[in-house]
């Protein structure tokens, strides 16, 4: 399907100087059916997994943009209370049921518990296109963080992940700010995200911006420990512009 209209439409005016523009049919097929429906505006499936601080957040404000998700947990019996009251366009499953049923999934678990999913999970998140909230810490997953730090973020996420199309994202502000500051008037909080894929950084820039912040893309994975936990960015409350000015970006 040639739309004509360009993929660079379904996101934020702002993001897009940063990226290259592209049709819908240059895609590969699984980002077209994603791209197509942003085209239209109408809500994405989302899957969930971790749906703690974070994820059950980030549920509630994408919910209210009109998105659909599904949360999923180790116990997704106990989340059936938050999607009830969440509403209709919430439902509930496992991590396995969230990352098929994901246009986009977003993973927010603790870092420690990277690879149990990911072996849980057997290879279904390849692919996809995944917003990675977790900070590797001591505290969560020692041997984790050391291997983060000293393979990079990225690549250790994608490794335990199962090899999806990752974007770094929600990991350098507190829940509770994100639920404070989402959709303040404008100027709305910047959220940075980084990625080594565009289509993916696209569609991650559209969720971003649905749950209520700017996004700013500032880099490739490589820059992943500046929006992590005790990074440059971490905690960093600011707009766009200024986030654009501080870093340097156009
Ligand atoms: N809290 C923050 O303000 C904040 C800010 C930025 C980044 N982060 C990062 O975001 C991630 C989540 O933090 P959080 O504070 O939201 O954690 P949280 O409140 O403890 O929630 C974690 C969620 O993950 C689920 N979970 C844990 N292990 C799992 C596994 N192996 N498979 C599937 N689900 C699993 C938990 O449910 P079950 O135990 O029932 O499975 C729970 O729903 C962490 O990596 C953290 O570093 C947190």
């Amino acid at each position: 399907m040639n739309t004509g209209r360009p993929l660079l439409s379904v996101c934020r005016r702002g993001v897009l100087g940063l990226l290259a523009g592209g049709s819908l049919a240059a895609l590969a097929p699984a980002v077209r059916a994603q791209a197509a429906r942003g085209a239209g505006r109408a809500g994405l499936n989302i899957g969930i997994i971790g749906a703690g601080n974070i994820g059950g957040t980030l549920a509630g404000l994408w919910v209210k943009a009109g998105h659909r998700v599904m949360l999923s947990s180790r116990h997704p019996e106990q989340l059936k209370g938050l999607a009830e009251r969440l509403g209709p366009l919430a439902s509930v499953g496992t991590p396995a049921e969230a990352a098929a049923f994901g246009d986009a999934v977003l993973v927010a678990i603790p870092y420690g518990s990277y690879p149990q999913l990911g072996r849980s999970l057997g290879g279904a998140l390849a692919g996809k296109v995944v917003l990675d909230a977790g900070n590797p810490t001591s505290s969560r997953g020692p041997e984790l963080a050391d291997e983060a730090r000293a393979s990079g973020i990225g690549p250790t996420s994608r490794k335990y992940l199962g090899n999806p199309r990752l974007v770094r994202a929600f990991s350098n502000l507190g829940s509770g700010v994100l639920a404070r500051e989402a959709n303040r008037p404008p100027p709305r909080l910047a959220m940075p995200i980084l990625g080594d894929d565009r289509e993916a950084l696209e569609l991650a820039s559209r969720l971003v911006s649905d749950a209520g912040f700017d996004p700013v893309i500032i880099g490739t994975l490589e820059r992943a420990p500046d929006t992590s936990m005790g990074g440059s960015l971490s905690g960093v409350q600011t707009t766009a512009a200024e986030l654009r000015r501080r870093l340097g970006l156009n």
